[in-house]
Formats: structure tokens, sequence, C-alpha cells
């Protein structure tokens, strides 16, 4: 093993919840030293995006067969759409004098480390420049200028992470869910596209270096040490299915290199009280060179039609976390946890149009209430090998007992695991209240040892999965959220798993949400002036 790999499984082993001990974080919130949630950089040009909040005419179900969908003309008003329903607002919540914005995006903690650019070489849409989407203004600030000249015909939408956001509150642990968000971002930058009949095509050969030289992020004295961004993710939008350009890294180098800059990042906290260095080491660790191009062909799955015949702008606005769920709900309807579990397998639609790998990561399911389905845990594999692989690895005591569905699908064992799963997920009701909660089981060692830098991209998949898991649970009517927190071993050894060949990565839950009555909702963008966004 690499002394990268080795770094990485050090790193892992060591942010794992124990039911003894929780991995390192501060000792108690400094909330006077909460980042800013919202990064601006002073003393550039902006452009504002019209007015948000419209309605595109594209309903949920249509994103099943996004080659359907009439491809929307290129404006300000639609790119300011697509990052609207990727990253923008969705509504104010109020408790006594606190308030707290959320966003298209879910986000660990609500603290979103993801930051958003716009790398546009398109001079009729905006003068060619790297911009900054800033979601609580909407508008885009020009970091950049290229020369006035440049044409590619073409938009590139880049990802990066504050990870410092994250670690304020979480710690060590705070890398991961850094790129679990990444991966909620890419999978809501898919679905968005595919609303105005675009897609998000996942440039995944590129060096992080090269995002980071593309967007400035490595101008160091831009930025404060402890709070500058780490670059993630390159996508090229693609409007139509016209563009089937090769991507060429040493043409946006080239623009880059006459590239004027303006602006630098206003700090986001004050103190940086605690200090968690090893982000910084796995980050170095996990940094991802360039490789080659790569894309994994996705099937045709037919879906069966959602019971909501909703707007899918829609539904990415009132997609939220449930923070509690009705324990004494109805049970799920079996069609709707079937569409579910149909959803999360590879098939060309959004976000798997934005993927370019092949599945690594598979279900293990605490079900609790669905119509006609025992309690009990449950597997759901999403290629074809994993359960004959897993059979191998998993405790011998499961029954392995094939259940009907349109889709390969096992039980494991019967009976009531609503404590169990509960316990394992940090004692939080919510994945034992709901109708049914979930570990995503990841292929792990093999990864790592082929390219350390696989150890993010687990946790992008992993967060794909549960945009698809939110969006999924509201077109049923009901409620997901993520939870990041779980007793990583122990879950382990209730499957019987004995060594870092599979490790869970990350956890969801879906079911009726309970409503926090004490909360206030407000409008996203009711502070913005009508007139300053034409
Ligand atoms: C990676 C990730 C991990 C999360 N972990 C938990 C968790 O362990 N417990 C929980 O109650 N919520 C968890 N959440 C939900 C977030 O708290 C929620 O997304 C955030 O507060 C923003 O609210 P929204 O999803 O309604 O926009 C998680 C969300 C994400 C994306």
């Amino acid at each position: 093993m690499t002394d990268q790999a080795n770094a990485i499984f050090n790193y892992h082993q060591r942010t794992k919840h124990q039911l003894n001990a929780y991995a390192k974080g501060p000792e108690s919130l400094d909330w006077e030293d909460q980042p800013k949630p919202f990064r601006r950089f002073s003393g550039c040009e902006f452009i504002r995006f019209p007015m948000p909040g419209k309605e595109i005419d594209c309903l949920f179900e249509a994103l099943d067969q996004p080659a359907l969908i009439a491809p929307q003309p290129l404006t300000l008003d639609t790119l300011g759409l697509l990052f609207e329903l990727s990253f923008g607002l969705s509504a104010w919540k109020q408790f006594g004098p606190d308030r707290w914005a959320l966003r298209c995006n879910p986000s660990s903690g609500n603290l979103h480390p993801t930051e958003a650019y716009l790398f546009s070489a398109l001079p009729s849409l905006m003068a060619p420049g790297v911009y900054h989407y800033v979601s609580h203004d909407h508008l885009l600030e020009r970091r950049c200028r290229f020369d006035p000249g440049s044409n590619l015909g073409e938009l590139y939408i880049g990802l990066a992470s504050i990870h410092w956001r994250e670690a304020w509150k979480y710690g060590e642990r705070a890398f991961r869910y850094c790129q679990h968000d990444i991966g909620h971002a890419l999978g809501a930058m898919s679905y968005a596209a595919a609303c105005l009949g675009w897609s998000i095509e996942l440039l995944s050969e590129t060096a992080d270096s090269d995002i980071a030289h593309w967007l400035g992020l490595d101008r160091q004295d831009d930025f404060i040490a402890l709070e500058h961004e780490a670059p993630d993710l390159w996508c090229r939008l693609r409007v139509s299915d016209d563009c089937s350009q090769s991507f060429d890294p040493a043409i946006l180098t080239a623009l880059h290199d006459s590239a004027e800059w303006f602006g630098k990042a206003e700090p986001l906290s004050s103190r940086h009280f605690y200090h968690w260095p090893i982000i910084e080491e796995v980050s170095v660790q996990a940094q991802k060179p360039r490789t080659s191009a790569e894309s994994f062909q996705l099937p045709t799955l037919e879906l069966p039609a959602p019971c909501l015949n909703i707007h899918a702008s829609r539904l990415i606005r009132q997609r939220r976390s449930a923070q509690q769920f009705n324990g004494k709900a109805e049970a799920l309807a079996l069609a709707d946890f079937q569409r579910m579990l149909a959803a999360l397998l590879p098939n060309a639609k959004p976000p798997f149009t934005a993927w370019n790998w092949s599945p690594q990561v598979h279900l293990v399911l605490f079900v609790h209430r669905v119509v006609d389905l025992e309690s009990g845990l449950y597997f759901l594999p999403r290629d074809p090998n994993a359960a004959q692989e897993l059979k191998k690895a998993f405790s011998a005591d499961f029954l392995w007992h094939p259940i009907e569905a349109p889709f390969e699908f096992y039980q494991l064992t019967v009976g009531n695991i609503r404590q169990a799963a509960k316990t394992l997920s940090c004692h939080q009701p919510i994945a034992s209240d709901s109708a049914f909660s979930l570990g995503m089981l990841t292929r792990f060692v093999d990864n790592i040892d082929a390219a350390p830098w696989q150890y993010r991209r687990l946790f992008w998949e992993c967060g794909l999965l549960g945009q698809i898991l939110y969006l999924e649970a509201e077109v049923a009517g009901i409620r997901g959220t993520g939870i990041g927190c779980f007793f990583d071993d122990a879950v382990h050894g209730v499957l019987g798993l004995t060594d870092n060949h599979w490790q869970s990565l990350y956890h969801f839950t879906v079911g009726t949400p309970l409503e926090d009555q004490r909360l206030q909702t407000l409008a996203a963008y009711a502070h913005l002036d009508a007139a300053c966004h034409q």
C-alpha cells in the first residue's frame, strides 16, 4: 500500500464514530466564530440574475426521460434558474431571534462548504471570465476577466469546498461531510439542468490543480489561509447535444493566462479557535491528478410513474430534511418504496448522466414500515455481482431471501430493527421513526489502493444517491434526511464485516415528517429588490 493510501486509511479509521467515543471535534461550539454561510469577494463587479422563483414547465416525472425535454435557450434567465435550482435559497427558517437560510442543495449541519463557480467563454451571454455564485443575492461576482474576444462557445461549472465551514462544527470528520455535500451538489445540478432540457457533463479527467488554477483558488493572497477553498469537480454545461467537442484543458489554461483578477475573499470567521490539521493532510493525500477520461455505459430502465404530478422546479424548491418523523404514520406504499429504490439504480437519467463510473455503492436497508414488506434488514445491490461478493463477506446468518420486485432485492433478516437502526445512527430517532433507513456500503480498499483520490469519489457517489432519495421522497409525498452521524464499525459488526473491503460511508432515512410548529418559514428571496433583478 502506498503512503498516500495509508494516510487515507488512517484518516478514515481515526474519524470513525465509535459507540464509546465520537471522532475528535470541538469540545464546545464557539458560536461567535461560526463561519459566515455566504462567501463574498470584495472588490468585484457583479451580474445579477433575473428574479428567482420562476416555475419551469417540466414535470418531475419527465426527468425519467430527459432526452424528450425540449432544451431551453441559454439566457441569463435560464442560467440563473440553473444556479438557483442547484445552489440557490429555498426558504428561510426563523425560531425566536434566529433566522437561517435553507438551500436547494442540502448540507451536513446546514453549513454549506460547497462554493460554485462559472467559467464563461461565451461573450454573447456575459463578458468572458470566472464568476462566483452568491446564492444569498442570486448574482455572479466576477473574479476575473479574460480577453473580451475569448469565445470557446462553452460554459463550465467548477465546485470547491471550504473545509473550515464544516470543521468548525464537526472537527476531524468534517472532510467526509464536505465530500458528501459535493455529491449532493452534483446531483442537484444534474436535476436542475435536466429541467431546462440541458445536461451536466462531469469532466472527471481534470486534475484538482487545474481546477484550482482556473478558478483562482490557488491565488493564496486572495484567501485567508484557514478559509481557502479546495477544488473538487469540473463540469461542462451541455445546452444541446451537438456540443460534442472534446475537452482540451490547455485551452482553458491559455485563457486563464490572459486573465485579470479582482477581489479578495472576505473573512468567514475571526478566531478559528480549534484547528484540525488532519483535514489539510488528508485533503493533500486525496488530491486528484489528471487522469484519462472515463465513462460508464448507462442502461435505460423504465421507472414506474411517481404518485405526484408536480413541476420539477417546485419539487426541488420544496425539498427539505425532516427533523423528526411520525413513527405512527401509515406504512409507505410498496409501489412508492419500489420506485424510490429503482431510482437509485444506474439509469440513463439525471443524476447518473453526470456520473462517469460503475456503481461502487450498494444499500443495506432497515425496513420499518412498508406495506406488504416484513420489517427487517434488506439488501439492494446496484450491480449484478455485488450480491455474490457480499454473500461471502456478510454474516453467515443472513437469509438472502430473494424478494419479488422489479429489481434484484434480498431480505437478510426478519423482525423489528428499529432500535438497531437508531443506535447505529448515533442514537438518532430519525433512523427508526421513518418508513425505512439505510446504510450505503462502498467497495473501499480496492478503490483507495487503486487511486487514493477515489476516497473522495466514494463519498460523492453516496451524496449523489442521497440527492435522489431526497427528491424521490418528496415526490412520494414524504421526506428524507441524510445521516452523516453513525457508528461506523458498529454498522460493520451488525453486517458481519470484519475488514476494510467494504465500509458504510453514509446513512439516509425516509418517512412521514413531523413539522416543528415552533419554526416559521419565510420566502426564499423576499429580501431581493425586484427592480434590480430584471
Ligand atoms: C452529508 C449530510 C449529512 C447529514 N447528517 C445529518 C444527521 O446526521 N442528522 C440529521 O438530523 N440531519 C443530517 N443532515 C441533514 C442536514 O442537517 C440538512 O441538510 C441541513 O440542515 C439543511 O437542511 P435542508 O436539508 O432542509 O435544506 C445531513 C445532511 C447531509 C447532506
